[in-house]
């Protein structure tokens, strides 16, 4: 019979468009845009962006960072290569002509036969809020001024704006990324940077004169923002053969945190609140096993952050736990079974990574196999439970009735009541909203060991695409995997704009495109006062 062998033909066809559905969605986009191939360079020592301040013992490197817990403090670091100098700050509000003075520091160290110039820090407390302030370093004919802008004081309706790089170094591409992140229009007020500064470990005895280039190359930005500092694998420069065996020694004396303030131990772990953002820094290169310093720090930590005052709850780390490049994977892994319970029973807004040199964003379309359902249809429920019985009905009439005419009618609805369902089906399970994901229930015997939608999940990204000169990750896991969203091998920078207490608009910014296009973006809802589905405008 023409009419049935029609039919049984149309349902396959249908249940066969159902399947391809699944397989095609079954990870999120790994991005179509092909970008310039070509080798990562360094700058070389006689860069315009390297070059030396004029004037004996002028203050070079200079760069700032919060200083406190609230965003009321400020460190201001800098380098004399000639003689000590002075370690003092003086520094005055806008519309005000007395200049205040704050006492710093200075240290220098070693490494192998390099021996650092004069690096000054010096703390400034107790500035008002909100306020643009100018401050002066050196002295006698080599003064050199810079100006920053508080926060506004910390609150949960606070609008503020963070940039983001990771894993920057000193290639062309990093100065085209820090020259992206200065021009993009949305503008933003302080630096959060995921690890791995200068690479000056890629070369012979880690050859600390390239700590110095760097320092020199981002003051333009780090000397009028504050850059919130992560350590990543980079800073460790851990050289034994040379008889260097202190890990971070180089990082530590140049780049200071206010971890005191948040009761840390040790300055690679450590918070700060700043606006109605509060920002975690976590340690992937310090011990993070139960009954570690760190491990004590972060289970104390998470539980004073109160949502009321920073809704927005923030973390930054080094090595990504959410990866699906053939670069570093699984090496946070260790990390990721640690914490993440930490992470959903708190209710992280988001985890910012680097490490891995290229983009990607965590979060899955609406499929989820070890959910035990083939298919999620969340509001659409009714209506597919609906139209499958109006389906079967119909079959139940076609079988039993007499004439032909009734059979070309019954299949006609037949036919277009499981196309519209297959359409539905369809469409939902290719929405690509960004479904947050964990991975929280593996027991070891269980075998749940995959992710599984959890809205109470933070979004993972991995912008370790700052430029340096080891290249591009692009070698990428096939198939894409279902929580990863969206991937892209292309250097650039992101921006977490923060409305207020429920709304934050974040974009990822590539070196090759115009200084305002967004190449992935994303409304994120908090998770404490909003904790619905975010939603995504990709490309
Ligand atoms: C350090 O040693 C390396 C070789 O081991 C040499 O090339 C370099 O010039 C030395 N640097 C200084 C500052 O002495
Ligand atoms: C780095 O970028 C700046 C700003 O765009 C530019 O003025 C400078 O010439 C660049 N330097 C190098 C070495 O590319
Ligand atoms: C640090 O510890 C002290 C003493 O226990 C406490 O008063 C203070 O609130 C803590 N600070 C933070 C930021 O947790
Ligand atoms: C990509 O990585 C995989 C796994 O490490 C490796 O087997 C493969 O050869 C790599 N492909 C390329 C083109 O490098
Ligand atoms: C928060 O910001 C979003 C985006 O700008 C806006 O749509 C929303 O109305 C704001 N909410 C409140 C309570 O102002
Ligand atoms: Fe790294």
């Amino acid at each position: 019979m023409g009419l049935v062998r029609l039919f049984l033909g149309s349902v396959l066809g249908v249940l066969g468009l159902l399947v391809n559905a699944v397989v095609l969605c079954n990870g999120g986009t790994t991005s179509a845009f092909v970008r310039q191939v070509e080798k990562t360079v360094d700058m070389p020592l006689e860069s315009d962006v390297f070059h030396v301040p004029p004037g004996h013992n002028a203050p070079q490197q200079v760069h700032i960072t919060q200083g406190d817990h609230e965003g009321k403090g400020l460190i201001v670091s800098w380098v004399t290569m000639d003689d000590p100098g002075s370690s003092t700050v003086l520094y005055w509000s806008e519309n005000s002509k007395h200049k205040n003075k704050a006492k710093g520091t200075v240290v220098t160290y070693k490494f192998y036969n390099y021996t650092s110039g004069y690096i000054h820090h010096c703390t400034i407390k107790n500035l008002e809020f909100d306020t643009k302030y100018y401050y002066e370093v050196g002295i006698e004919h080599t003064t050199r001024t810079f100006w920053f802008t508080t926060p506004p004081e910390v609150g949960p309706d606070v609008p503020y704006t963070f940039g983001l790089i990771g894993d920057l170094g000193q290639s062309y591409d990093s100065n085209m990324t820090l020259t992206h992140y200065a021009l993009n229009p949305t503008k933003g007020k302080t630096m959060l940077f995921m690890g791995d500064l200068s690479y000056a470990d890629n070369y012979p005895n880690h050859d600390n004169v390239r700590w110095d280039t760097w320092g020199r190359f981002t003051e333009r930005s780090a000397a009028y923002q504050p850059w919130i500092w992560t350590a990543g694998n980079h800073e460790i420069d851990f050289a034994p053969e040379i008889g260097e065996t202190k890990p971070f020694k180089p990082y530590t004396h140049r780049y200071r945190v206010p971890y005191k303030a948040s009761n840390s131990t040790a300055p690679f772990w450590y918070s700060i609140k700043r606006a109605s953002a509060y920002i975690i820094v976590l340690s992937s290169y310090s011990a993070y096993g139960k009954y570690t310093p760190q491990y004590k720090w972060l289970e104390a930590e998470l539980p004073k952050v109160s949502r009321s005052e920073t809704p927005w709850l923030i973390v930054l780390m080094h090595a990504p736990w959410y990866n699906s490049y053939n670069y570093h994977y699984m090496e946070g892994e260790t990390m990721r079974v640690m914490y993440e319970p930490w992470f959903v029973k708190y209710k992280v807004d988001v985890v910012f990574a680097g490490h891995v040199h290229a983009y990607e964003r965590s979060g899955s379309p609406t499929i989820s196999a070890t959910n035990h359902r083939l298919i999620i249809l969340d509001d659409l429920d009714l209506l597919f439970m609906v139209l499958t019985s109006v389906i079967w009905i119909w079959i139940i009439f076609f079988l039993f009735s007499k004439s032909d005419l009734d059979r070309r009618w019954i299949l006609i609805v037949a036919v277009a009541t499981t196309s519209i369902v297959a359409v539905a089906v369809v469409a939902n399970i290719c929405d690509h909203k960004s479904e947050r994901v964990s991975n929280i229930a593996y027991n070891i015997v269980n075998g749940i060991c995959s992710p599984v939608r959890d809205p109470s999940a933070p979004v993972y990204i991995t912008i370790g695409d700052g430029g340096n000169l080891e290249g591009l990750a692009t070698n990428m896991t096939e198939p894409q995997p279902t929580y990863s969203a969206f991937r892209e091998a292309s250097f650039g920078h992101a921006i977490f704009d923060i409305k207020n207490r429920t709304h934050a608009y974040y974009s990822w910014h590539r070196n090759q495109d115009g200084y305002a296009v967004e190449a992935d973006s994303l409304w994120f809802f908090n998770r404490f006062w909003h904790p619905v589905d975010d939603s995504t405008s990709t490309q």
